[in-house]
């Protein structure tokens, strides 16, 4: 192991929805560890906004403007990163949509849109990327799923299902590809206070006393930062976690423990 086992110096990373939350802070991190970054997002003014703000840290970043569900759309940026490098070697499975109901209250457009993006969206990225992988027997890829990927939480059914999809492919990945040198892990987050926590508290009729309750849910009494998911993903694409495949992290302040 290098000296520097979490240095990503020399290394081509995407990360998409990373306009954004936990997608930004883990573009941020991955840049000032030294690799290329691509930053992909569906707001082209978000994500030129945060690439202006890595480069002006003096790092190496890119924003292409990247809807995950769009198949044709992921193929183009595919043919762009790999012309210009002819190799991805980290991917980061990010972006993704919520929506608080139970299966009453979920519609069947509903249900399709999350599908769209949240299970979608990581095929078809991992579609583009893995054979080149293969290919070169190395790469790595980090899906972002949730706690809901791993247990129940209320009125959440239609992102659960998703999020248990997605631990379902970066499992089935990890087990058909390991022998090709391909790492695949899942990073399960709580509650992480991001854009997209912040929105879902506004509609509460008492965003202050739902924000308490969310912070109370997890042990540690708060929610993650989004630089505290970053390091573990960080962890995961680095050196440090070379036997590590097939994962889930959990970054859940305990709340899955207990
Ligand atoms: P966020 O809403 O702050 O950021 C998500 C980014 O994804 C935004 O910049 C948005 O423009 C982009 N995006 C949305 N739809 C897209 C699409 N179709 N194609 C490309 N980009 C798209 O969200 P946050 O909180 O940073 O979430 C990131 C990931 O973490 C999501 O997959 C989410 O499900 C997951 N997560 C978040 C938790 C939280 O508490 N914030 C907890 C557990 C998981």
């Amino acid at each position: 192991m290098s000296q520097n086992m979490f240095s990503l110096n020399g290394k081509t990373a995407l990360i998409t929805g990373a306009a954004s939350g936990i997608g930004l802070a883990i573009a941020t991190l991955f840049a000032r560890q030294g690799a290329i970054v691509y930053l992909t997002d569906i707001s082209r003014e978000q994500g030129e906004k945060a690439v202006e703000e890595i480069r002006r840290e003096g790092f190496i970043a890119e924003f292409l403007p990247l809807d995950v569900s769009d198949g044709g759309a992921v193929q183009a940026v595919a043919e762009t990163v790999l012309k210009a490098h002819n190799k991805l070697d980290i991917l980061v499975n990010n972006a993704g949509i919520g929506f608080v109901g139970t299966l009453l209250e979920t519609k069947a457009e509903d249900m399709d849109r999350l599908y769209q993006v949240n299970v979608k969206g990581v095929f078809n990225l991992c579609k583009v990327f893995l054979p080149g992988m293969v290919a070169r027997k190395a790469g790595n890829i980090i899906n972002i799923a949730s706690i809901a990927g791993i247990q129940a939480v209320r009125e959440r059914m239609a992102y659960c299902t998703t999020k248990f999809a997605v631990v379902g492919i970066t499992k089935s990945l990890a087990v058909d590809h390991a022998k090709q040198g391909v790492r695949v892990n899942a990073i399960c987050p709580g509650r992480v206070e991001t854009p997209f926590v912040k929105m879902r508290l506004r509609e509460y009729p008492d965003p202050e006393k739902a924000y308490q309750e969310m912070s109370a849910t997890q042990p540690l009494g708060r929610m993650a930062q989004p630089e505290e998911v970053a390091s573990v993903a960080l962890f995961l694409a680095s050196e440090a976690a070379s036997f590590v495949t097939g994962s889930c992290q959990m970054v859940d302040g305990g709340w899955s423990a207990g």
